[in-house]
């Protein structure tokens, strides 16, 4: 499908509430899965890659319905009591590369046989990543190699085996090769079935939504230092979640709110967990400003705040490396704000990108280059040479390649584009932030789709 994004005729202006977050709200149900008792998830975001993951459970032995409260939709999850059972399918996780990541973590101490299948972007996404630590604990895993044992030779399908002992997996210590929170977590559910304190050290911040829901649901997990966690094994007890507003899909908004004449837009119901926020620092060191007012949460749970952003001109950054794994989903839209800004925007140590819904650098700087932006490509970034000076971008035709978040930038690039942006391939929108033409039209904005 191809999504139009027509330049503004209008300032956007208006509040949004955010749809729930993708991260949590995978990790909400198969935690509920692997729970005793019936957990109750408010703010659940119901969008294709987590409906995926909530198939999947259900295929696993969970339980899953909806009941209502003051007008608030809530997913009600009966837990299998760590009792997975074999489903009588493949399991097909779409395009969920953090739901098909965290599950092989979750089954990989059940003894039952689990197929996992995918679309062709996450068939192409490594898994080596994962299946190696679990192999190291004793999980079984059958799956065709094309290349020498490495990160990038492993992919879907792949079929998991369960333990190779009787007495099922070992407790490891691990050191992640990148900094991933779904590596983490993989190997953090893994641990709740191992056979004792599984420690794993990370070369740098990962979202932290794992610690602090496995927290929530009873777990015993200890941070000994900002680079080791370990977790002891045990049972998880249902409990209440409250998913917060995708701190990534708001960062569309603050994009709008930024790049086009006048705009004031106000965001509500935002999850601002400090592992995930590095993009407000970049927005700042660019010249923006997005105003936070937070809330109060509870023990353990995710940080909630009110943000509010207006139009700022913003000039060329060096993106400090440090800050690369807090916003690693936001470099599609960083890109996008460094093609406005005045003067060039360098990326660098983020690698990452090449694997992630697509080949973000690669995707983004066709992209970019195609609306008349000059984009130098390095492997681990970009350098990006805005024309803010030079009355703006042009429209034109562009391809999102099916990734769902250079989809929605690319869009809200169109909105600030002298003619009209075409973005085809775009469908993917639907797998994060379904709501995303509608919020934007409700701000006045003119988003089209065509098929
Ligand atoms: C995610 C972790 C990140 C992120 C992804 C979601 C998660 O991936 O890019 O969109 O929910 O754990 P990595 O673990 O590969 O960094």
């Amino acid at each position: 499908m191809q999504l139009t994004a027509h330049p503004l005729q209008q300032a956007l202006a208006g509040n949004i509430r955010i749809p729930g977050d993708k991260s949590v709200s995978h990790r909400a149900v198969i935690l509920a899965t692997l729970a005793s008792g019936v957990t109750s998830i408010t703010g659940w975001l119901d969008a294709e890659d987590t409906r995926a993951t909530l198939a999947a459970c259900i295929a696993l032995g969970a339980q899953a319905d909806w009941s209502e409260t003051d007008g608030q939709r809530i997913l009600r999850i009966t837990g299998t009591a760590g009792q997975l059972r074999t489903p009588a399918m493949p399991l097909d996780l779409g395009n969920a590369g953090t739901g098909v990541r965290l599950l092989l973590g979750a089954v990989a101490g059940q003894f039952i046989t689990v197929e996992f299948t995918g679309d062709e972007s996450l068939s192409q996404r490594p898994m080596g990543r994962i299946i190696n630590p679990l192999q190291q604990m004793g999980a079984s895993f059958q799956y065709a190699v094309d290349a020498l044992d490495s990160d990038a030779s492993i992919h879907l399908p792949l079929q998991s085996l369960g333990p190779k002992r009787a007495t099922g997996l070992r407790a490891i210590d691990y050191q992640l090769p990148v900094a991933s929170a779904q590596i983490q977590a993989a190997i953090l559910l893994a641990g709740l079935y191992a056979d004792g304190e599984t420690r794993i050290r990370q070369p740098g911040v990962c979202r932290d939504h794992s610690e602090r829901m496995l927290k929530l649901f009873g777990a015993r997990l200890r941070r000994e230092s900002p680079e080791l966690l370990a977790i002891q094994p045990g049972s998880l007890q249902a409990c209440a979640v409250q998913v917060p507003g995708d701190f990534s899909s708001a960062a569309f908004l603050l994009q709008a709110a930024l790049l086009t004449a006048n705009a004031d837009i106000t965001l509500t119901e935002v999850g601002i967990n400090p592992t995930r926020t590095g993009l407000l620092e970049v927005i700042q060191r660019m010249g923006g400003q997005v105003t936070v007012a937070p809330r109060q949460a509870a023990k353990f749970a995710e940080p909630i705040a009110q943000l509010r952003c207006r139009q700022a001109p913003l000039h060329g950054i060096d993106v400090p490396a440090e800050l690369v794994s807090n916003c690693i989903d936001e470099f599609p839209m960083i890109m996008a704000l460094a093609a406005l800004a005045d003067g060039v925007t360098r990326i660098r140590g983020a690698a990452e990108l090449r694997v992630k819904e697509s080949d973000r650098i690669a995707v983004m700087s066709t992209a970019l280059r195609q609306l008349g932006i000059t984009v130098t490509e390095y492997p681990d970034g970009a350098d990006i040479l805005g024309n803010a000076g030079s009355g703006g971008i042009n429209g034109g035709q562009v391809d999102a390649c099916g990734d769902h978040r250079i989809a929605m930038s690319l869009a809200v690039l169109g909105l600030a584009a002298r003619q009209p942006v075409r973005i085809s391939n775009a469908q993917a929108i639907a797998t994060s932030y379904p709501g995303f033409v509608d919020d934007f039209t409700s701000l006045g904005a003119q988003l089209r789709w065509q098929s």
